[in-house]
């Protein structure tokens, strides 16, 4: 896991780059506190279940970062094996690697260094110097903070195929499988995750867990209600209910969402820490390929939740084990959702303190 590497697609329409965290006289990118600033400002612009940005940062030196677990942050009840926490810090993981290639450095990913004494080290990340960043690179970097997970209805124009084979290509990058699901398999995909988001919300340790994550616009952690998109009016899509239990039925607007919604399904070859890392990454550079087409996402995993915790040993199927299920399309503008400041998840303690 070394490096950004390339879209196959150059030529994608998107925004002028971003303003990227730069040193213009090849100063290492840990080495000031701005620099620092700039780096994780990117890293936690990722997606995270919830909205729980599970992540800590530990500055080692001047070119090295450590990613932790805040398991603080876990979700007991329906991620007791952090799964989405990984998959979500896979995803930060992704922007810092790109955030360090626009400083003109490589950044090397050592994932799990530590795992008997230290199992909450999920990377070190050591930049090393390197040319100038490509132009693909500097793409979805600019993507960083125009990627929002859209819950609203899409308009039903179908994604068209060099589009699709950019997402499946972003993920293959990745060490990850995107595989499109269409037609009838695609409805019977959707049964499941309705299954699954009536499971839980019939199931009181759900609805408490996920009222501690929603429904206010004052925190910078969370999902908060401009975000939570309106009820599907017909049902026709398990969207996840965030509103579960909280507002009176029928207070919520309902819109008509597209009736053949396009799905994908992401894979990883096996079902362990370093494959939600892996598989947080890939997510995160097909969503940032997708935000480039102009295209918006949304995510399902409610029937991940549902699964025991030993789910590690479940049958995996010819692509492997799912780790999300991925809704694309074209949709409305969607505002942003805040994020913890960065001083706010960077540990100044030194590793002896910690241990101590
Ligand atoms: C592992 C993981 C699981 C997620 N599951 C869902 C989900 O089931 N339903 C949903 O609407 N969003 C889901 N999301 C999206 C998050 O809620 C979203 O990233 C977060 O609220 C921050 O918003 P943003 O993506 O717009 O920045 C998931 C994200 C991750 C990383």
């Amino acid at each position: 896991m070394t490096g950004a590497g390339a879209i196959s697609d150059s030529g994608v329409p998107g925004a002028a780059p971003h303003a990227a965290p730069q040193s213009a006289d090849g100063q290492k990118p840990f080495a000031t506190r701005a620099g620092v600033r700039r780096l994780l400002h990117a890293a936690v612009a990722a997606p995270s279940v919830h909205n729980t940005q599970p992540w800590r940062f530990r500055r080692v030196d001047d070119a090295t970062m450590e990613l932790y677990a805040d398991l603080d942050r876990l979700l007991s009840v329906t991620d007791p094996m952090g799964r989405g926490l990984g998959i979500s810090c896979g995803a930060a993981l992704f922007n810092l690697r790109l955030a360090i290639r626009m400083t003109g450095h490589a950044p090397q990913v050592l994932p799990l260094p530590d795992p008997g004494e230290r199992p909450d080290l999920l990377a070190t990340v050591r930049a090393t110097p390197d040319g100038p960043p490509d132009q693909d690179e500097r793409l979805l970097f600019g993507m960083i903070p125009h990627r929002r997970t859209n819950r609203f209805p899409f308009d039903g124009r179908p994604l068209a195929r060099n589009v699709f084979l950019d997402l499946v290509t972003a993920a293959h990058t990745e060490g990850a499988t995107l595989v499109p699901v269409k037609g009838r398999t695609a409805r019977r995909v959707l049964d499941l995750v309705a299954v699954a988001e009536g499971t839980l919300t019939a199931e009181e340790s759900y609805r408490a867990e996920l009222a501690r994550w929603v429904g206010s616009e004052a925190r910078s952690d969370g999902v908060p209600e401009h975000a939570f998109g309106p009820r599907p009016r017909h049902g026709e899509l398990p969207m996840r209910d965030f509103a579960v239990g909280d507002l009176p039925p029928g207070t919520r607007e309902q819109a008509d969402f597209e009736p053949y919604p396009q799905l994908a399904v992401l894979f990883t070859t096996d079902d362990g820490p370093l494959d939600w890392l892996r598989a947080g990454q890939a997510l995160q550079r097909v969503l940032l390929t997708a935000t480039a087409h102009g295209v918006a996402a949304s995510m399902f995993s409610q029937p991940l939740d549902v699964r025991p915790p030993q789910h590690r040993g479940d049958h995996a199927g010819p692509f492997g084990y799912v780790q999300m299920l991925v809704r694309f399309g074209y949709g409305p503008p969607v505002p942003h959702v805040p994020r913890r400041p960065v001083f706010e998840v960077l540990d100044r303690r030194t590793r002896e303190a910690r241990r101590g």
